[in-house]
């Protein structure tokens, strides 16, 4: 293959991942709801593993929305605590996994030991340079409303004028700041929704919605994302 052809099938920048149909996958084997999100737990470990050995700079996945407090309060604090025992290990290998943590979404709502898990996770991390950002408390209205007021108290306080307002200005009172935007949306499970998952930030994002439940997602299925991405890219993206 010639090196330019190579070139072009580098993986995105920034992939994003609504980790679907960890529930569906513990029905099937007759288990309760909380094993199929351990064994999501797992997939995610398995995939920001490969995302790091592909180069790809930012991760970032939808681990809990708002919507998600909904759920019986057992599968509620199964979910709490398979993060919980994930960042404690990340804190653990820190130095040996290199990876930059960041969360979006309003963490306010979370137990005092997982906020403090959060702060210190991303602190600590800040100099590492492939990025997962964990979505925790989020939904994509709720990071547009939240942005809206952080900007709107600066042009109270007197920082800007509301004329002063970009797109760009306003991304960056988003959770995501100033990173790019992801290139790739990956949905596995087979429901075709967004669910409140990127709304700003999927303006020009390739869906890819698969058939695979989360817990089962491998790094063929990722690989199998990214050359649809480069085909459509192929495709659409002119010479
Ligand atoms: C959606 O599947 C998944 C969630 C709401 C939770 C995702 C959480 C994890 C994968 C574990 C988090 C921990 C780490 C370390 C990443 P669903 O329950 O809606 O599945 P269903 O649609 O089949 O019911």
């Amino acid at each position: 293959m010639a090196l330019s052809e190579k070139e072009n099938l580098a993986p995105p920048r920034h992939i994003a991942i609504i980790m679907d149909g960890n529930g569906r996958w513990a029905k099937q084997r007759g288990l309760p709801r909380t094993a199929g999100h351990a064994a999501g737990a797992e997939a995610f470990r398995r995939i920001a593993n490969y995302c790091r050995t592909l180069g790809v700079e930012y991760l970032t996945v939808y681990a809990f929305s708002t919507e998600n407090w909904k759920r019986s309060q057992e599968e509620v604090a199964g979910i709490m605590k398979l993060l919980r025992r994930y960042l404690e290990e990340a804190l653990r290998d820190m130095e040996k996994n290199r990876v930059c943590f960041r969360f979006f979404g309003d963490l306010s709502r979370l137990s005092p030991e997982l906020q403090k898990l959060c702060y210190d996770a991303q602190h600590r991390s800040e100099e590492y340079d492939v990025q997962v950002n964990f979505c925790l408390n989020y939904g994509g209205r709720d990071e547009i409303v939240h942005a809206a007021r952080a900007f709107a108290a600066d042009v109270a306080a007197g920082t800007y004028r509301p004329e002063a307002l970009t797109e760009a200005l306003f991304a960056s009172y988003l959770y995501s700041g100033e990173i790019p935007d992801p290139e790739l949306i990956i949905r596995p499970s087979g429901e075709k929704r967004t669910s409140n998952f990127l709304l700003w930030q999927s303006a020009y994002s390739e869906y890819v919605f698969m058939n695979v439940l989360w817990p089962d997602f491998a790094p063929e299925h990722l690989d199998e994302a990214i050359a649809e991405y480069h085909r459509r890219n192929r495709r659409f993206g002119g010479t």
